[in-house]
């Protein structure tokens, strides 16, 4: 299925509904799709990233369909935003394709695209930042926007539609048969699961781009992954309150348990927060990690609950501190409570386990066994901290 933006410019990518996980990590509930666009100028054709290779037959047959709707039968320039194999997976079929053609690409993923799918130097036209190719009667202008979530990423603007086509920049994992976005929060709600995945790590410098974006006129949005946003205006505000230093007054309880003690430690920190400030509970065994990376996006504060085992903490909170520590949440406070029943290391192996997040720490809640009053008290003192400082 091709979907018409106009007749010069067709989306030719696939959908993914039922693909399971993104990068076998993260859920994907409204599924994915990899989007690629076909531009035909009125001399030189392009098209703008392919898609993961195992839709790869699929994704020809639509290319072929475009060609015939489009009355063309040649492709001059591959225009690659983003190395990831689940864009570059397929350049070197389309090469195959239309041995004419070349591949756009900026220094680095020059670098990127020989190593990871073995182009060769011929194959490809070096552009730099800001640098123009000309289709005839459409222009295609160069943004390097390094770090969304590769060095090499960069964003294509065609200046005569003034449609920013941004790869994995503002994409939703949202796999719908319509172009454009219809739900807008249902769509905004999977662009921060994948904001949350993928580019929350890179907050600080993401800011950088997004300031390099706001002196371009943006009509449209067309990402690689989700619905095209035909009022882009939605997408931007939300990455701009997302990637903002300042977080929501709100509390993030993450734990798991094996015999309750930490689940009753999670339920009193969270009927404590209530009614005081916003708070989330988050059983690690019952939601994903997609869940609890989008909560992690806002959130003032995470705490962090787990059993001690075999010393350290139990196997699924560690996969989640993990997980908190590559993902690098804005969280200001973090803090680590948790139940065992002769000797633990768990504070120790919690430190070390989230030290690229730069919050403040709380100070540990770790009992022996099931709490007893003292350790209530001890649970009061950091929620009325926490309450403090909000
Ligand atoms: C597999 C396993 C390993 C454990 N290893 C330790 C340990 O190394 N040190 C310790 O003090 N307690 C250890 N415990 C005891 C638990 O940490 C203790 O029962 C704790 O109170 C359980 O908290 P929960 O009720 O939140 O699951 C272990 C328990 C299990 C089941
Ligand atoms: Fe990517
Ligand atoms: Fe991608």
């Amino acid at each position: 299925m091709i979907r018409k933006i106009n007749d010069q410019i067709i989306e030719v990518g696939v959908r993914a509904p039922s693909k399971p996980y993104f990068d076998n990590f993260i859920p994907l509930p409204r599924g994915t799709s990899y989007n690629s666009y076909i531009i035909k100028g009125s001399e030189k054709i392009a098209i703008i990233d392919t898609v993961e290779p195992e839709y790869a037959d699929e994704f020809l047959c639509n290319v072929q369909e475009c060609m015939r709707e489009m009355g063309i039968e040649k492709i001059d320039y591959i225009i690659s935003n983003h190395s990831e194999q689940d864009h570059s997976g397929c350049i070197p079929l389309v090469r195959e394709r239309f041995p004419g053609s070349k591949v756009i690409v900026n220094e680095r993923s020059k670098e990127l695209l020989s190593e990871l799918i073995h182009l060769k130097d011929e194959d490809m036209i070096i552009i730099k930042e800001n640098e123009e190719i000309s289709l005839g009667d459409k222009t295609l202008r160069f943004i390097l926007t390094p770090w969304v979530h590769w060095p090499e990423t960069m964003c294509t603007y065609l200046k005569e539609d003034k449609i920013l086509f941004t790869c994995d920049f503002f994409g939703s994992h949202f796999s719908s048969d319509e172009l454009y976005v219809k739900d807008a929060e249902s769509v905004v709600h999977e662009a921060k699961r994948y904001y949350a995945e993928l580019m929350m790590a890179f907050r600080v410098i993401i800011k950088v781009n997004m300031k390099k974006l706001e002196k371009i006129e943006i009509e449209t949005i067309a990402p690689a992954h989700g619905p095209v946003y035909d009022n882009p205006k939605i997408i931007i505000d939300a990455y701009n309150q997302w990637i903002s230093d300042d977080c929501k007054k709100e509390v993030v309880i993450l734990y798991v348990t094996m015999h309750e003690s930490t689940h009753i430690m999670a339920e009193y920190l969270k009927s404590k927060f209530e009614g005081k400030v916003e708070v989330k509970l988050m059983d690690l065994m019952k939601c994903d990690l997609g869940e609890m990376a989008i909560e992690l996006v806002e959130a003032e504060t995470i705490l962090f609950g787990s059993p001690a085992y075999i010393s350290g903490p139990h196997p699924v909170a560690a996969n989640a501190a993990y997980s908190i520590n590559v993902l690098k949440p804005k969280a200001k406070y973090i803090g680590f409570f948790g139940s065992y029943g002769w000797a633990n290391k768990l504070e120790e192996y919690f430190i070390r386990m989230t030290d690229n997040i730069h919050a403040e720490r709380l100070p540990s809640i770790i009992v022996k066994g099931k709490p007893r009053e003292e350790d209530f008290r001890k649970m009061d003192e950091v929620v009325e901290k926490i309450i403090n400082t909000m």
